[in-house]
């Protein structure tokens, strides 16, 4: 064994705090019902999410909530998002999409920042490998998830541009958790990835490219090129957007860490590198307490784990969503 049991419950205490804050929250907690993503629109811009990126359908044809739909080790979401896109999911184009868009005040292209979500397709209407998918991407593409594309179709593969640096095959039933690690500022990107409840590494150091963003291009979701009949279901959880430095831990970090498995190992990406990998150092272990101005609407403002904001810009208050866990100012 590498690390004594009490090394490694240090580390778990570590990998499950809070590391950074977070900018933006894309935590399916404020949505009682998928209903309340239909209260978005342009004229009318609330919530985390823009909501228009779907077919001719009700919404909740292509989203639907259910506590079974999260990443388990996610305790910080009660409920986890099914995303579906079929041939009545034309938008816009000879695409099927369904894509939610962060609604946000907040600049999400400054810095260094890191976009967290995790994705799970059960095998039960799965991704067709002989249609390309670009999954999480933004605008431009500077970085981007594929499927059903060369040289691995059956794997996610993670881009710059159209230039696969990692990737592992999109298996049944697999929490596959991922940060872009992106610096604005230097414009480059990077990757962590995990599986399950595995903390994130980093898979792939930060490369040059020209990322950019108007903070309302951030695709949470998936498109599908060209048309295809059948039904494709993916499930998605722990959405955020942090500045550093990077929390590990599976969902928001504000949870508590996964009980420890006993084993005391360290966690291993499914990677199977495709482009120029490197591997970088281990994450950082110190936490930053964060001090700073009030937290915006819909913003956290606690919750286990949580060290953000506790105070609201007026004139909002601070509301128990999903108690200990998540407090958000509404
Ligand atoms: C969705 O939730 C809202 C707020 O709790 C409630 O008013 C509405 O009736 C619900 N809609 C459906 C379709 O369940
Ligand atoms: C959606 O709008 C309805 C009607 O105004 C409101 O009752 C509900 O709280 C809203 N839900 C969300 C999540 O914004």
């Amino acid at each position: 064994m590498k690390y004594s049991a009490r090394v490694a419950s240090v580390l778990g205490l570590i990998a499950g705090a809070k590391a950074g804050t977070t900018i933006w929250s894309g935590s399916f907690n404020s949505y009682p019902n998928v209903s309340a993503f239909d209260n978005w629109s342009w004229s009318n811009e609330v919530g985390e999410y823009q909501w228009y990126i779907h077919g001719t359908e009700p919404t909740s044809h292509y989203l639907a909530l259910d506590p079974s739909y999260k990443n388990p080790a996610d305790t910080s979401e009660t409920n986890g998002l099914r995303m579906t896109i079929d041939s009545t999911a034309q938008w816009n184009s000879q695409m099927e999409r369904s894509e939610l868009i962060p609604q946000t005040t907040q600049n999400l292209g400054t810095g260094e920042l890191y976009y967290h979500f995790s994705i799970m397709q059960d095998g039960t209407n799965p991704p067709d490998s002989t249609l390309e998918h670009q999954i999480f991407f933004f605008e431009s593409h500077f970085t981007q998830l594929k499927y059903g594309v060369s040289p691995s179709p059956t794997d996610l593969q993670w881009m710059i541009q159209d230039t696969p640096y990692w990737s592992a095959p999109f298996t049944a039933g697999t929490w596959f958790n991922f940060a872009y690690d992106i610096d604005f500022d230097a414009g480059t990107v990077g990757l962590w990835a995990s599986t399950g409840s595995d903390p994130l590494t980093k898979v792939v150091d930060n490369i040059a490219t020209s990322t950019s963003t108007n903070s309302e291009d951030f695709h949470v979701g998936i498109l599908r090129l060209v048309n295809g009949p059948g039904q494709e279901d993916y499930y998605v959880s722990g959405v955020y957007v942090e500045s550093g430095p990077i929390t590990t831990a599976i969902g928001d970090g504000s949870a508590p860490p996964p009980p420890a498995s006993g084993s005391g190992t360290t966690s291993v990406a499914p990677t199977t590198s495709v482009g120029p990998t490197t591997t970088v150092p281990p994450p950082p272990t110190t936490t930053t307490p964060v001090t700073g101005p009030a937290q915006t609407q819909y913003g956290q403002c606690g919750g286990t784990g949580y060290t953000g904001p506790t105070t609201c810009a007026s004139p909002f208050t601070c509301e128990a969503i999903s108690p200990p866990y998540y407090y958000q100012c509404l």
